[in-house]
């Protein structure tokens, strides 16, 4: 009976265990852009609840954002998933490949122009809390 009880709490004690390590990361956690690339932020943190804003945009493609090149060529059915921009998008740009704050000005910002839908003021998504 004793042992039972052991080992019910020990399975049981793992379960939570487990869960709480997939949801630590999880991009549902998500609630802001923060690349790691930018030391020292000059502007308040960009508000992006990842999911929510995900589903209420109804972007059916990762890669939509996370998107993936060869050369200069967009691969489609692949992503980048799991990587940071910054690890293609430098402080400077090269060539054709837009520098970093460009990058997610042209991608965030450049969305919500042409969906006449999301934030485009500085303020509207750098939010003091
Ligand atoms: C609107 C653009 C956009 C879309 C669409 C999108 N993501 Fe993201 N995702 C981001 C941004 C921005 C970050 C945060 C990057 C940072 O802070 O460095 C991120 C972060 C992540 C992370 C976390 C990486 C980490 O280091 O913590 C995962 C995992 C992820 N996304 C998966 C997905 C999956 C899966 C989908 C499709 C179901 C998806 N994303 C769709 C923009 C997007
Ligand atoms: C695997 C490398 C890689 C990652 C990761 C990546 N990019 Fe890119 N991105 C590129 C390359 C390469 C180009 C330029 C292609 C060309 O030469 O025209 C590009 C172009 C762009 C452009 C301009 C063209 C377009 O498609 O709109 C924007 C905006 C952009 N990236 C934003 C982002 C953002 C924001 C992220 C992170 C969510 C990101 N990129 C992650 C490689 C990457
Ligand atoms: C492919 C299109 C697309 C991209 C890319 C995109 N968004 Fe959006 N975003 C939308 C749409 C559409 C809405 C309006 C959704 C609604 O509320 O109906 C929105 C709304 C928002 C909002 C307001 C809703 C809220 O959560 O308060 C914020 C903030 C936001 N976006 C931030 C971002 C950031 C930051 C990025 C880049 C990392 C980004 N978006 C990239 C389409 C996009
Ligand atoms: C649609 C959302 C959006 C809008 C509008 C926007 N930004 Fe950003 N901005 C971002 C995102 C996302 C990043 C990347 C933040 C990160 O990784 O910490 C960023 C990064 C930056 C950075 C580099 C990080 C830092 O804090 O030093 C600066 C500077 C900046 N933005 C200034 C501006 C200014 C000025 C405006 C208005 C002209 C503006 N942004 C409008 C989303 C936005």
């Amino acid at each position: 009976m004793k042992q039972n009880n052991i080992f019910t709490y020990t399975v049981i004690f793992s379960i939570f265990l487990l869960i709480g390590t997939i949801a630590a990361f999880s991009q549902e956690d998500i609630e802001n852009v923060h690349d790691s690339a930018f030391k020292k932020l000059t502007r308040p943190a960009v508000a992006f609840f990842h999911d929510i804003h995900n589903d209420k945009a109804a972007i059916e493609e990762c890669n939509v954002c996370h998107h993936m090149f060869e050369g200069k060529k967009r691969v489609e059915d692949d992503d980048s998933i799991g990587m940071e921009c910054s690890e293609c998008h430098y402080k400077e740009p090269v060539s054709s490949i837009p520098d970093l704050i460009r990058a997610y000005h042209l991608q965030c910002s450049g969305c919500h122009l042409k969906q006449k839908a999301g934030p485009v003021l500085c303020g509207e998504c750098h939010r003091r809390e």
